[in-house]
């Protein structure tokens, strides 16, 4: 009885160990160094945040965590590749893009 409780324990901990490493905030929050990249955040809350949550892995891949170069980001969210709708001008003006790219960068060297 004792055994099969031990046992159990350890399996348990062994999941626990194992898992993906998820959001806990490794390095503290994050903070935004400039001005662009907190608007960055806001407009990525805004638009891309109900399926990348915080970049991370929702039901969208998770875009904090490979070295996307900016064009590519742009081309995804204006072409829309896939699962993920396209966003026009109208609906996300190129500043707010270029933030959003900002962001997105500043969030990966997090
Ligand atoms: C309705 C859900 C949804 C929204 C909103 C959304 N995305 Fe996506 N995104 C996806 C899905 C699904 C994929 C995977 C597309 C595929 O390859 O089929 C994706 C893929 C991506 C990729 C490519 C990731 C890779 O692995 O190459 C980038 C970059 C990206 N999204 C950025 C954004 C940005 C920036 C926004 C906000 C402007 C946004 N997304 C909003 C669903 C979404």
């Amino acid at each position: 009885m004792k055994r099969a409780l031990a046992s159990s324990l350890l399996l348990t901990l062994a999941i626990a160990g194992c898992s993906a490493r998820r959001s806990e905030p490794v390095a503290g929050p994050f903070q935004a160094a400039s001005p662009e990249v907190q608007r960055g955040e806001i407009v990525f809350d805004r638009h891309c945040s109900q399926c990348h949550p915080g970049g991370e892995k929702g039901i969208a891949p998770a875009i904090n965590n490979k070295p996307l170069p900016g064009f590519l980001i742009k081309f995804q969210v204006r072409h829309g590749i896939g699962a993920m709708p396209s966003f026009s001008r109208e609906q996300l003006g190129d500043e707010d893009l270029r933030d959003v790219v900002r962001y997105l960068k500043a969030l990966r060297r997090h």
